[in-house]
């Protein structure tokens, strides 16, 4: 998960440590939710947790201003001249096309030169307006400091003209509806109770979303979910994305970390149900009934991609290597 948390608000600065260890990404936010009075405490808060925190083996990020904003050029100064090695990953919000990674990316590297910056920052862009959307492919190769995308549903919706007025999951008016019963005389009794199926409104988005980032070998993550207090919901939606194929979200709040650890990691049960696959289908080819069911190349091929994040997982997170019984090895067996 990516944790997002408002570097001008010295509660949260306070909180940094305690919170680092048990998130992946820590990110401090410039951009949306800080209101424009702030802007200079959010820069000099990043700057502060930058200098102060022992990160450990987490991630320090920072979502900087949009490039027609007037903080933008300020907050990438602060980040590579003042914020030091500690940062990974800048995110640039309402990417629309590869010219704004090409930009990023220069002045990325002139700031860097000036700081004499080891290592290169990478980059990691929201998809959230139309034109971001129609240009994801190119987006995602803009440049090798592409890490990832993020799928920003609320300005997304908003710059697409969409009629909700929430941040991600789903919407009780996008619905199909069960066909109508037919009456005694044959006519269709459009009135009858009839069960309807709420849609997902971000199905096209993320599918599109992940095979962009996978053919550029990068990563697709799905963004917010504005609905703190509905945690099922929450869930439901990280998990469409998770069987999207996106690798993470964002966490906005300490009660989203843990729905976001849970369903960005394989149960247990399936990684159980993967190894037993891969150990029946010998050299992975052919194809074999393993439970009433047919298993061949295709199906052992995605039987390795949950049992190869699950080791992935393992190696970082003890208590995950003993649920998925790779405890004692080195998680890699
Ligand atoms: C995130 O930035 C969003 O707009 O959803
Ligand atoms: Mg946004």
């Amino acid at each position: 998960m990516i944790h997002f948390f408002p570097p001008s608000n010295e509660k949260m600065r306070s909180k940094v440590p305690a919170i680092a260890p048990t998130v992946d990404i820590l990110l401090a936010n410039l951009e949306d939710g800080v209101p424009a009075d702030e802007k200079d405490a959010a820069r000099a808060g990043l700057v502060e947790v930058a200098t102060a925190t022992d990160f450990g083996d987490t991630q320090f990020w920072t979502r900087v201003n949009s490039l027609d904003s007037p903080w933008c050029l300020d907050d990438l100064t602060a980040a590579v001249l003042e914020a030091g090695d500690a940062l990974d990953v800048v995110m640039i919000p309402k990417v629309e096309g590869p010219e704004d990674i090409h930009y990023v990316d220069r002045l990325l590297a002139q700031l860097e030169a000036k700081a004499a910056r080891s290592e290169p920052l990478l980059v990691h862009a929201i998809l959230e307006t139309a034109r971001g959307v129609a240009n994801v492919e190119e987006i995602c190769v803009a440049s090798p400091r592409m890490q990832g995308l993020s799928l920003g549903p609320a300005d997304l919706a908003a710059n697409r003209r969409m009629k909700t007025t929430r941040v991600g999951g789903g919407h009780p008016g996008y619905l199909v509806r069960e066909d109508p019963p037919a009456g005694d005389d044959g006519a269709a009794q459009i009135d009858a109770p009839r069960t309807i199926f709420q849609q997902d409104l971000w199905h096209y988005t993320i599918a599109r979303m992940v095979d962009a980032c996978v053919t550029a070998g990068i990563l697709p993550f799905y963004g917010p979910f504005g609905d703190i207090a509905d945690t099922v919901a929450c869930e439901d939606q990280f998990r469409n994305a998770y069987l999207l194929g996106c690798v993470g979200a964002w966490s906005l709040h300490p009660k989203q970390i843990d729905i976001a650890k849970r369903v960005f990691s394989p149960d247990p049960a399936e990684v159980a149900h993967a190894q037993r696959v891969i150990e029946a289908m010998g050299d992975g080819t052919g194809a074999i009934m393993l439970d009433g069911k047919m298993e061949d190349d295709a199906s052992v091929k995605q039987c390795h991609v949950v049992v190869g994040l699950a080791r992935q997982l393992a190696e970082r997170d003890p208590e995950l290597a003993g649920a998925y019984g790779f405890a004692g090895s080195d998680g890699g067996s």
